[in-house]
């Protein structure tokens, strides 16, 4: 039985000080003793903020990017290093935003996803398709090439330290939620590659997260699909009473 893992992604949003308030509240509401595992994902400049509040919780801490190098002349980058001194255990990458605005590759996912596990970092590799391909039937291909190629050259057991996240670009921040059936249907043909690609044990026990406009109001139809194990959530995450209802949508499922 696979654990699910509710996932806030605060994109470019709270400072530092509005960080510490909304981290203040949801400690508050009680972190302990959840059935799920739970992780928030804020700028790098409030990890600190987070870490001091939250860092005696189990509430994971992860970046939303870094970089696939050590050190060195990369002005503006984050290390691997860097972030497990900061505490964080866990690194997004791949981010359709980060692949649409700043041009991330499949190679470079790659790159970041084999300097995080060598750092001990979980990589919560971020696919999905755009609504254009879709439409014109290309979807599983852009999902194969995006999922086989962030994982090139990694050995089984180091797939079975990675998160992957369905994010389908069309439903992020659109209010357009791909329904249960349909995010059921490629976690399923997620699962099927990763099997392929490694082995039915490893398959079954790799964490698939949804994407996408998920909210308190269908994180419990989308969490109750078989290869649904967990969301990352964008917008309903920087409100504390809207993720603390997700986060007990999961724990009733996974009781
Ligand atoms: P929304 O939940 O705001 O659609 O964002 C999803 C997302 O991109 C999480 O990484």
């Amino acid at each position: 039985m696979r654990k699910l893992l509710i996932a806030g992604n605060w994109k470019m949003n709270q400072t530092a000080s509005q960080t510490e308030a909304f981290c203040l509240e949801f400690k508050a509401k009680g972190l302990q003793g959840h059935k799920v595992d739970i992780l928030l994902s804020p700028s790098f400049t409030s990890i600190p903020a987070m870490i001091s509040i939250l860092g005696d919780t189990p509430v994971h801490v992860a970046a939303q990017d870094m970089c696939y190098e050590d050190r060195g002349a990369y002005t503006a980058a984050v290390s691997a290093e860097m972030l497990v001194d900061a505490k964080c255990s866990h690194v997004l990458l791949g981010h359709s935003e980060r692949r649409q605005y700043f041009h991330e590759s499949d190679e470079g996912v790659n790159l970041k996803t084999k300097q995080a596990l060598k750092y001990g970092l979980t990589p919560i590799i971020c696919i999905g398709e755009t609504k254009e391909q879709r439409e014109s039937n290309i979807m599983e291909e852009v999902i194969k090439t995006q999922l086989l190629g962030a994982l090139a050259d990694l050995s089984n057991e180091e797939i079975l330290k990675t998160v992957i996240a369905y994010e389908p670009v069309w439903a992020i921040g659109t209010g357009l939620t791909a329904t249960p059936e349909q995010a059921q249907e490629v976690h399923r043909f997620i699962r099927t590659l990763l099997e392929e690609r490694t082995d039915m044990e490893t398959a079954d026990q790799l964490q698939i997260l949804y994407g996408g406009s998920a909210k308190p109001t269908n994180a419990d139809a989308l969490l109750s699909e078989n290869d649904i194990d967990g969301l990352l959530i964008g917008g309903a995450s920087l409100k504390v009473n809207d993720f603390f209802q997700m986060i007990e949508a999961g724990d009733k499922l996974n009781s």
